[in-house]
Formats: C-alpha cells, sequence, structure tokens
C-alpha cells in the first residue's frame, strides 16, 4: 500500500528565533521555508527543541522558523502561558520577573506590529495585556518597570510602555475592576496599531510633519479600528482607547474633537501615558524630555486638555514610589 502523502499547510507566519528557547517542548509543527522550494517540516509539535537545534540554525543563518497559520493559536497561547508562568511565580524576584516581560514583550510586539494582520495578533496582545496588568499589581512592580523601560522610540516600545503606566495609573485611581484593568492594559498595547497602515516614511520621519502629513497621521486612531474590525474585536474598552487616545478635554484633539464629559475614563487614562511616553523617550531626532519636564507641560501649558485630577495621581505615583508599592 502506498504511503499517505500530507501535503504541508499553504498559509504559514513566520517567528524569529528568540521567541523560541531551549528547552521548549514545541506546541506545533516548524517549518522551513527555503526560499525557491517547497515548505519543510524542521521539527515536529511535542517534540523539544534542543540548545543544539538553535546552534545549529543560527550557524546555517537561519533567522525565523515558520508556522502554519492553522497553528497560530496553539503558538500564542503557548508563548502567553511559558511568560505568564514565569513572571508570576512569587518565588521569584520582583525586578528578575519585570525584566523578563520586557525582554519577552519586545520581541512579541515587533512580531504584532510588523504584521499586525498575522493570524495570533488579537491572542497575543490579549495574552500580553493580562500578563502586565497582573505583574503590575504586585508591589514595587510598577517602578521596576518604569526603571527598565527604553528610551528609544519605536511604536511597539512606546505601546508597551502606554499599557504599563495605563494599568498602573487605572490601579492608583482606584479602579479595581480586574476585567476593565486588563482591557485598560490590551488598549496600550494596541492603541497605535493603526500607523502601520500608514507609510513608514511617514512614521518615521525625523522632526516636523507638514499640514498634509499631520493630517494623514491623525487617521491612526479610526485606522486601528479598522484593523480590530478585521480581528473582529469588540472589546468596547480596547476600542475606546484605539480611537480616543488622542482626544483632549478643551476639544482640541481628534478624531472626534470630543470634549469634556464626553472624553472617557479609559481615553482620558491613556491620553496621559501616551503624551507623557511621547514626551520622555528619545527620537532619531531629539533627546526625550525629563520626567519633570514632561509633567509640567502636561500640568501648566496643556493643563486644559488633560484630566487634571488623574494627573495628579499620575505625578504621585511616578514620583513617590511607596505610595504605588
Ligand atoms: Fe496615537
Ligand atoms: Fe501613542
Amino acid at each position: 500500500m502506498p504511503a499517505e502523502v500530507i501535503s504541508p499547510p499553504t498559509a504559514f507566519f513566520s517567528i524569529s528565533l528568540e521567541m523560541i528557547e531551549p528547552g521548549d517542548l514545541l506546541p506545533c509543527d516548524l517549518w522551513l521555508r527555503p526560499a525557491n522550494g517547497d515548505p519543510v517540516l524542521y521539527r515536529a509539535a511535542h517534540l523539544p527543541f534542543l540548545r543544539e537545534h538553535l546552534e545549529r540554525l543560527e550557524q546555517s543563518g537561519v533567522e525565523v522558523l515558520h508556522i502554519a497559520f492553522e497553528d497560530a493559536a496553539a503558538w500564542s497561547d503557548f508563548v502567553a502561558e511559558r511568560l505568564k508562568s514565569r513572571i508570576l511565580d512569587p518565588n521569584r524576584p520582583i525586578e528578575e520577573r519585570v525584566d523578563e516581560l520586557l525582554s519577552s514583550s519586545r520581541a512579541m510586539m515587533r512580531e504584532v506590529f510588523d504584521d499586525p494582520r498575522g493570524p495570533g495578533v488579537r491572542r497575543t496582545i490579549e495574552h500580553l495585556g493580562d500578563a502586565v496588568n497582573r505583574l503590575i499589581a504586585e508591589p514595587g512592580a510598577f517602578h521596576s518597570a518604569v526603571r527598565l523601560m527604553e528610551h528609544d522610540y519605536y511604536t511597539y516600545t512606546h505601546c508597551f510602555h502606554v499599557s504599563v503606566y495605563s494599568v498602573g495609573l487605572g490601579r492608583a485611581a482606584g479602579i479595581d475592576d480586574e476585567n476593565y484593568l486588563t482591557s485598560l492594559g490590551q488598549g496600550g498595547l494596541i492603541h497605535d496599531v493603526g500607523k502601520t497602515s500608514l507609510p513608514a516614511s511617514l512614521i518615521n520621519k525625523p522632526g516636523r510633519l507638514t499640514d498634509n502629513e499631520f493630517r494623514l497621521m491623525k487617521t491612526h486612531p479610526e485606522q486601528g479600528i479598522v484593523l480590530l474590525d478585521e480581528m473582529n474585536w469588540r472589546d468596547p474598552i480596547v476600542r475606546d482607547v484605539t480611537l480616543s487616545h488622542h482626544e483632549r478635554l478643551d476639544g482640541s484633539g481628534y478624531p472626534r474633537g470630543l470634549k469634556g464629559d464626553s472624553v472617557t475614563v479609559a481615553a482620558r487614562i491613556s491620553a496621559i501615558c501616551d503624551a507623557f511616553d511621547a514626551m520622555t523617550t528619545d527620537r532619531s531626532y531629539s533627546r526625550g524630555m525629563s520626567s519633570l519636564e514632561a509633567l509640567k507641560i502636561l500640568r501648566g501649558a496643556h493643563g486644559r486638555r488633560y484630566d487634571q485630577r488623574l494627573l495628579e495621581t499620575f505625578i504621585r505615583m511616578l514620583l513617590d514610589p511607596e505610595k504605588q508599592a
């Protein structure tokens, strides 16, 4: 009897090697895709991935492996569960756990923003938002995270920072609904995803934008909603943060120019965190401000744009570690 021929999957997404760690028991098949040839099964699900595998791949110049679309959920769940089991281990020092969250999230976020239409994006962000909220709930975690944040600006690092700041500010402001806080964290992680729909030359342009460029840039919250729609992501807080993080209390924001009470608490929190992170991180063309300078502007010159009570809480939280812990 002829052997059964199993044809390889037809749709794949790629993962960088840094996402797989020696010792992992693979949750799904990993494939190689030679430049001109058919996909080759590299290592099957449920087999361990060992250090020698990693070394051999690196020696051959392989930087990415591929996973079939139908395995996207299994892969996202695996990565997130691996991360959560480590960062929520109470026997490990908080600083070490926060460091692990930051380095893992960097790789996960980069993949999300490289391919926001990839099959596992929503699940990855949902898990990561949950991880952020659960870790930030622990004493000392918020300040460790702020200390360890990178200062170079990339959309994906910025989004991660906004997530951490938002969950921290929400908690400090007395919000104790864990589902709300998780959604707030998820919203922070994805809030600028609409920028991936705009030309990279616009996003990376050094210095000031022209009026036309700024008009285009201002479409990113709505572009973000288009992407959330494609993912069928209906969470109202995640959508609100994505659409409304540039709304300002005095009506000077965008895209809808909402004013006063029509700006929700989630939008107010994300507006403060978004502006603060944007002001304090380095760009290719300028260094970020100090925290104090940025807070002064948010409270003074731009005081009418932001919720001043939330801002006071944010300032106390940033400047007084004891309060947060
Ligand atoms: Fe934005
Ligand atoms: Fe932003």
